[in-house]
Order: C-alpha cells, then sequence, then structure tokens
C-alpha cells in the first residue's frame, strides 16, 4: 500500500518504547504519510508531547488538553484518519481496547475510530504470557478491521529475555506498505476506511537508511547541539545548577531532525526527553560539557549552544560532605570556560588555516573553493536591559546570531511551553521580543542555520 497523502492517527502509550514512535513517526512521513498523535498521561512521562508535536507539526491529542487542544479531538481525530496505529501499545490499553474502556486519549480514540487499528504491543515477557493480556489480545484480534502486530522475542529493555519486544519501526512500516516477506508479520491492511484487504507490495532499496530523507533541506548536514543545565559539585551531594528544563532544546533536536538533519546532542541534567534518532552524550559539569562539545566540533555544520551552563563553579568541590556547623560558609567561585566563545575561536582558527592552505594552492582565486563556514548560534538569557545586553554578547561571542530570551512573564521560560524571545543578528538592530512556543522558537533557529548553509 503507497502511503503517500495517507492520514495515520499515531496511539502512544506509556511503555518504555514509546521513543521508537517517534522515529515510526519520521519514517511514516517520509513514505508520504500525515501523521498526527494522541497520547496517554503515562506516555507523556517517557518523551515529552512537544517532541511529537514539532514532529507532526500538530498539537497533540492530550488527556489535559496540554497542548493547544480543541474540544472535540476526541471525534476529529479519528475521523480524520485513514488508519489508527497504536504503537506502542502496553497491557493497560490492551485492557481497555478489549474492554470497551475509553478514558484516555488513545483509548478514546480506539473506541471513536472507523477506520482500520493496528496495535503493536511492547511489554515485559511475563505481562505479555499473563492470562489477561493473552486473553485481551485475543479478543481483540476478533475486532473487526483490528489487526494486532507481532511481538517479536528477544531482548527487553528490562535486562529479561522473551517475547514482549516492539516490533521495530522500520519493520512496522515496511509490513503497512507491503514490502515485507516475513511469514512470522500479520497480512497488512488497505488505508481505505472500515475495509481491510491485502496492499499491492512494492521493493525497498535494502542500502539505503531508511531514517534519512535526501528530500529535506537538513540532508546530510550534521547539527550539535547544548541542552539541559550543568551542575557545579560543592561537595559530593550538594551542587549549583539553574533551573533549566532541557524543553527548548528537545524542541531545537526535534525540528533539525524533522529538516533531516542528523542531530547531535551534549545534555546536562534536564527533565525533557529527545526522540530516539538523536544521539545524546551525558555530561554534569559545564567543564565536562567545554571538552565533550570541544572535541565533537569540527565534524559539525551548525552548532547551537541551547544549555544554560553555570558561568562559575566553586574553586574546590570537597571530597566529603561538608558538615553543618551553621557558621558563616563562604564558597570561592572561579570562571568557567565559555564554550560558545571558545567554540567562534576554533572556528576562526580553523577557517584561517583553510585560508592559507587554500592560497597556498592557489585556489583563492577561486571564489568556489572558499571553505563552507560553520553556522554558530548562541542563547543569551537576560533578565534587564535585553537589547544593550543581547547585542553586546553577540559582539563579544562572535556567533553568527544569538537567541535572546527572558523567562519573566509566570507562564513562560523554565519549563514552560512558551517563552519571550527574538533572534539578534550582527549589524542588524535588535528586533523587539515575542512571545511563542519553544517549536516556533527552534522552527526560527533551525529556518536560520538553513540559510545560512545554503550561502
Ligand atoms: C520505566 C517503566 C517502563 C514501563 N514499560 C512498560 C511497557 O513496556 N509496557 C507496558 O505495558 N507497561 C509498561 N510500564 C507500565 C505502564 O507505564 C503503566 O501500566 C501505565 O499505567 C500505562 O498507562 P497507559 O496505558 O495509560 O499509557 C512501564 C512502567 C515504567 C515505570
Amino acid at each position: 500500500m503507497n502511503l503517500t497523502g495517507k492520514k495515520i492517527l499515531l496511539g502512544v502509550s506509556g511503555g518504555i518504547a514509546v521513543y521508537k514512535s517517534c522515529e515510526l513517526l519520521r519514517l511514516l512521513q517520509k513514505k508520504g504519510a500525515e501523521v498526527r498523535v494522541c497520547m496517554t498521561e503515562a506516555a507523556t512521562e517517557f518523551v515529552a508531547p512537544l517532541t511529537f508535536a514539532s514532529l507532526s507539526k500538530c498539537p497533540v491529542y492530550l488527556k489535559n488538553g496540554a497542548v493547544e487542544a480543541r474540544p472535540f479531538q476526541h471525534i476529529d481525530f479519528p475521523r480524520w484518519a485513514d488508519l489508527y496505529l497504536v504503537v506502542p501499545a502496553t497491557a493497560n490499553v490492551i485492557g481497555k481496547f478489549a474492554c470497551g474502556i475509553a478514558d484516555d486519549p488513545v483509548s478514546l480514540c480506539f473506541m471513536s475510530c472507523t477506520c482500520p487499528r493496528v496495535i503493536a504491543p511492547a511489554m515485559n515477557v511475563a505481562m505479555y504470557n499473563s492470562p489477561a493480556v493473552k486473553r485481551n489480545l485475543e479478543v481483540l484480534r476478533g475486532f473487526e478491521c483490528t489487526t494486532v502486530l507481532e511481538s517479536p522475542a528477544g531482548e527487553l529493555a528490562c535486562g529479561e529475555v522473551g517475547q514482549g519486544r516492539l516490533m521495530e519501526p522500520e519493520e512496522i512500516v515496511k509490513w503497512l506498505d507491503g514490502s515485507t516477506s516475513s511469514p512470522t508479520l500479520p497480512r497488512s491492511l488497505s488505508l481505505s476506511k472500515g475495509k481491510a484487504s491485502e496492499p499491492p507490495a512494492f521493493p525497498v532499496a535494502k542500502d539505503i537508511d531508511p531514517t534519512l530523507d535526501d528530500t529535506l533541506p537538513g540532508y546530510g548536514k550534521k547539527v550539535l547541539l547544548t541542552a539541559g543545565r550543568t551542575e557545579e559539585a560543592i561537595d559530593p551531594v550538594r551542587y549549583i545548577s539553574n533551573r533549566s528544563s532541557g524543553k527548548t532544546a528537545v524542541a531545537l533536536a526535534s525540528v533539525f531532525y524533522a529538516n533531516g538533519f542528523q542531530v547531535e546532542v551534549v545534555a546536562g541534567p534536564m527533565e525533557a526527553a529527545f526522540p530516539g534518532g538523536v544521539k545524546v552524550t551525558r555530561v554534569r559539569s559545564a567543564r565536562d560539557m567545554h571538552d565533550a562539545v570541544m572535541s565533537r566540533l569540527e565534524c559539525a555544520d551548525a552548532v547551537v549552544h541551547c544549555a544554560a551552563v553555570a558561568d562559575y563553579r566553586p574553586a574546590h568541590a570537597a571530597d566529603a560532605k561538608i558538615k553543618d556547623s551553621r557558621s558563616q560558609l563562604t564558597i570561592e567561585l572561579v570562571p568557567n570556560p565559555n564554550i560558545l566563545r571558545d567554540c567562534t575561536a576554533a572556528r576562526a582558527s580553523r577557517t584561517g588555516k583553510e585560508a592559507s592552505r587554500s592560497q597556498n594552492a592557489g585556489a583563492s582565486r577561486n571564489q568556489n573553493a572558499a571553505p563552507k563556514q560553520q553556522v554558530i548560534v548562541g542563547f543569551a538569557l537576560e533578565t534587564d536591559h535585553f537589547k544593550e545586553h543581547a547585542a553586546e554578547k553577540l559582539a563579544k561571542s562572535g556567533a553568527d546570531a544569538l537567541l535572546l530570551n527572558a523567562p519573566v512573564a509566570s507562564d513562560s521560560g523554565f519549563g514552560h511551553d512558551c517563552v519571550r524571545y527574538t533572534l539578534v543578528r550582527p549589524g542588524m538592530e535588535v528586533p523587539e521580543m515575542k512571545m511563542g512556543g519553544k517549536v516556533d522558537l527552534a522552527q526560527e533557529i533551525v529556518g536560520f542555520v538553513i540559510d545560512k548553509l545554503r550561502v
């Protein structure tokens, strides 16, 4: 079945495999399908709705309507869909589907949709083999226009081995488009509403990485992001840090990924989770982040410094917990390395070396031989004199742009989906700040990077 133009509703319930549905969403889009997402509350604990909203470019249907819910999403979404895919399906939602319970977005959509439904169970082997789950899956297999995908056996996320793994996203897509010949898989579905039938098969080139889409503007480009906050140890149990939740970085990673970039993140501690397909290296302190970024810098076409890095750290971290004497304690602070400035300095030195190399090779007369400049974007969080501080920081940093943001309103900034921001560029007046979603902010930065890389 050709997935081009098909409308697919992706139901996501709360299992450890939720991150794989981000990859599935991308693969379906790559096949030309339009995807919308509904999530259970438990699923949002594993991957933030913001990730699905930015990948699908559509608000996610959530129980509490946290992301721009409309009143009739429980009817609109299933009516809109040509196919309802539940990936991963937890033991819990499987039980609800089988029993006719509809008290969350995923089970509500299951009940109210009239299109074909496909369920990909994923759970621990003991749960999968439990009499209740076995019975519920059997009940669902008997429902009209409902297909239960195999859960392959293998090593499970919990470390046990057995049946209950989520079918891999590539396999689900191959099965949907009819290009798989695996005898273990159930037959595919036609995406015509209310009717299941065998689709025509067509071959998929085996040597093409299915997650890369050469029609996207970022195809073949690498972006390095910093994310989250840093923690600067005072002693083994205490540290200096800040309130960054990492939501902006997740929005950025998702939008870069959705635009075809290879995304690598160096992330300090943070609450928000990255989508599958994004490579994440975890660090804790500013110095660790500095080292991790500098060692990855050269391969990146663009670097976006989104992390809230501590400017200072205690001069000495105590080896043992500092005892409580209730007397005054003074902690000496020393400056941390400036990661943004070190990146622009490294770029300047590389560009200088490359220019002199090409001059030596006599290529300087050829405009096309000029080395492609790495794009570097920094962040400036300010609480006063926004424009002056941002302009000064941009000039000192040598970056191509600075995202000025201000977490001043009670409903924006740290931990929220909205933020006051503006993109500041060298030689231009600092624009007025506007209030927008973190996905909007991410789209502005990604657009800027794409434009710069095209020059
Ligand atoms: C770390 C963790 C991983 C879990 N993984 C799974 C899983 O893979 N499959 C499953 O059925 N339940 C899993 N659970 C249990 C579900 O999250 C739990 O049953 C929850 O109530 C499901 O809610 P939902 O079906 O509304 O999404 C997991 C729980 C935790 C804490």
